[in-house]
């Protein structure tokens, strides 16, 4: 085991070192604006502030390719999706992922799914909105290094492709808000609801098998895992954090005494590694955890300071359960794909 674990720790090194997939950006001739429907009608959810907007295809669509520009980055190496990848539900297969000049991350890449709905964001679990927080991957020195966000609007604006998006889309130029209002309703379009579970809530889960169906009645049952990650998008809605017992003594703390965001479960088949740290490879280790690896921290949950008693196969039954939250949808639209390829 420890050796698989070395050879693959050694791949991900050496795929760390390869020069970036994404083609320099520099090499397309101009930025076009490809507007798709992005607040589709029939998304069941409470509608989000982004979806009043007047404009907002034209605004996600100037959102979307700044998602995925790497001059948004101090030295034109890295965009936002070089670490929130479609085709991973918008996080990374990493389990630390590489910045700019090759600096890790010191957590786990969090997926954007429904982020928009979110109470908490960020693993600290930060709160208000999410404008509140998109730019600031921007200014991180391990993320993209552009320390002052003001310089990226200087850097952007001496763009004429991006002057006259700006203008086609807002009647104004480039500003820090605007930038700020375009990446965020990009980031809310990221919608998922279109999961095997999103359908059999509207048929009364006659897709499900007999064993995701036991699944789902463990998960809201005996394994306690909906007190926390619940709702629309299984992630809590109305605590900020919490302490699940990871270990004794936490090397990060996170918002504090080994709190963290509760994430949200959409899509959670495809974005290991897991927790904070990404310490676990796969759900068969997170589910473990919940059932035999829970540390006796003084700020432990108190839904997790009685034992959750799981047999081997209801194990499994949950975590095929948790496979239903996937959304294949969602991770092959072409309205969130790279618009430079
Ligand atoms: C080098 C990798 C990397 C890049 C580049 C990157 N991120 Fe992230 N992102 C992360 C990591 C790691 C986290 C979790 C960090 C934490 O919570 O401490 C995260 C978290 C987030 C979150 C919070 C999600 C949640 O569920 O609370 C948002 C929003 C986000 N990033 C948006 C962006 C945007 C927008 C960009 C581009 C401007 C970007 N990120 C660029 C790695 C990256
Ligand atoms: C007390 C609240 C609570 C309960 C109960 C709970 N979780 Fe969690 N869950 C969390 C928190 C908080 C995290 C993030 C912890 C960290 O990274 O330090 C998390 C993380 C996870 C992750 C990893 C998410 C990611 O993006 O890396 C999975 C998967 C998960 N939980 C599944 C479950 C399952 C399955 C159950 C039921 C057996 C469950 N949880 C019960 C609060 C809870």
């Amino acid at each position: 085991m420890k050796q698989l674990v070395l050879i693959i720790f050694g791949i991900v090194l050496i795929m760390a070192c390869q020069p970036s997939e994404e083609p320099s950006v520099t090499e397309v001739e101009a930025l076009v604006l490809d507007v798709y429907d992005y607040f589709e009608e029939e998304i069941p959810y409470s509608i989000t502030r982004y979806q009043i907007e007047n404009n907002h295809d034209k605004i996600a669509a100037l959102g979307r390719i700044l998602f995925y520009d790497n001059r948004l980055s101090q030295n034109n190496s890295i965009s936002c999706a070089n670490c929130h990848k479609q085709q991973n539900a918008f996080s990374d297969e990493k389990q630390f992922s590489i910045g700019l000049k090759n600096y890790e991350t010191t957590r786990n890449t969090l997926s954007l799914t429904n982020n928009a709905y979110h109470v908490s964001h960020f693993w600290e679990g930060h709160s208000g909105r999410i404008e509140d927080h998109v730019l600031n991957p921007i200014s991180n020195h391990i993320e993209m290094g552009m320390t002052n966000v003001n310089d990226l609007v200087v850097k952007l604006s001496e763009i004429d492709d991006y002057n006259s998006l700006f203008n086609e889309v807002f009647d104004e130029d480039i500003s820090e808000d605007l930038l700020n209002q375009s990446l965020t309703t990009f980031i809310a379009s990221l919608i998922s609801y279109n999961s095997k579970f999103d359908k059999g809530k509207i048929t009364g889960f006659t897709n499900f098998t007999a064993n995701e169906l036991a699944g789902k009645d463990l998960f809201f049952g005996k394994a306690k895992c909906s007190h926390c990650h619940n709702g629309d998008h299984f992630n809590a809605r109305w605590r900020k954090t919490a302490n699940i017992g990871l270990d004794h003594n936490y090397v990060d703390q996170g918002a504090g005494d080994g709190h963290f965001k509760v994430p949200s479960l959409r899509n959670i088949a495809i974005t290991s590694p897991y927790m904070h740290d990404g310490r676990f490879a796969g759900l068969d280790e997170v589910v473990e955890h919940y059932v035999s690896g829970i540390k006796d921290h003084p700020e432990l949950d108190w839904t997790l300071s009685n034992k959750i008693e799981l047999s081997g196969s209801e194990k499994e039954l949950l975590i095929d359960f948790l496979h239903t939250l996937t959304d294949y949808e969602m991770l092959s639209d072409p309205k969130f794909s790279n618009p430079f390829n």
